[in-house]
């Protein structure tokens, strides 16, 4: 077996940093390929396994490598309070297009329109996976597997499928493009092949994003208020899908 510093070194400008115990846990749930992972306290990690994760704890027992806490410390861009890391294998954008392309659709796919806030990418990853969506497609160039993302993500980029396409290439489905301006969501039934899109922090949907979407949905506001976070805008008009017929996935 080769040295797992070694191994960390010869994968880790291609493969995907996992920083801390959670997004590990939720990486291997979701079957990704974790060839090494390093824990300052393995015996702490795999305490940690027990409480909260038991479906992942004899996998973790056989992948974690206790190193020394300088080492951890080169590893990573800022130490974690968990002290564990991990390399997983990014998933291919093949396999991803794929999924992403498969009609009938049982979940929407959301699409976030040139986000510009890695936070907003990584919690909406969270929440798309949360909600059993098929994947996550940004436009523009914000990349949704950078490390500011999948930090935000908390390991669930592996739970969905995480690509970035341009407008012309967006998945098939109908597409609910979400803006105040449009019709109130309320009245709205979003079927489970939607494309669900919300525009830039910033300025909102892009024009080839709104030639392209079938319909505009609004989400109730008070006049007085511009709009709400992207995020959360994500995670309202998921909610309103499950809640209105679209919960199988859940
Ligand atoms: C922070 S907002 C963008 C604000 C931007 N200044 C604008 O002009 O639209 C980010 C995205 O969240 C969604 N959003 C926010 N509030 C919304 C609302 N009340 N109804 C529908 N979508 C909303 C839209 O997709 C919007 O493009």
């Amino acid at each position: 077996m080769t040295d797992p510093l070694a191994r960390w070194r010869r994968l880790a400008d291609a493969a995907v940093l996992l920083d801390g115990f959670h997004a590990l846990k939720h990486a291997v749930r979701f079957g990704a390929e974790v060839p090494v992972a390093v824990a300052v306290d393995r015996k702490a990690a795999l305490a940690l396994a027990d409480e909260l994760a038991p479906d992942v704890r004899a996998t973790l027992d056989a992948l974690l490598t206790e190193v020394p806490e300088a080492t951890y410390a080169s590893l990573v861009p800022r130490p974690h309070p968990t002290a564990v890391a991990a390399l997983a294998v990014r998933p291919s954008r093949e396999g991803n297009l794929r999924v992403l392309a498969r009609m009938p659709r049982t979940a929407p796919v959301v699409v976030l329109d040139e986000p510009r806030n890695l936070g907003n990418a990584g919690a909406v990853i969270r929440l798309a996976a949360g909600f059993g969506a098929t994947g996550v497609v940004t436009t523009g160039t914000l990349d949704p597997w950078h490390p500011t993302v999948v930090r935000g993500g908390a390991g669930l980029h592996f739970a969905t499928a995480v690509e970035r396409l341009t407008v012309d290439e967006l998945p098939p489905g109908p597409v609910f493009a979400l803006d105040p301006e449009g019709a109130d969501i309320r009245g709205v039934r979003l079927p489970d092949d939607a494309v669900l899109a919300f525009g830039s922090e910033r300025s909102g949907l892009s024009a080839a994003l709104r030639a392209r979407a079938d319909r505009l949905v609004a989400l109730p506001m008070r006049p007085q208020v511009s709009s709400y976070n992207l995020a959360t805008s994500v995670a309202m008009t998921l909610y309103h899908w499950s809640a209105t017929g679209g919960a199988r996935a859940c």
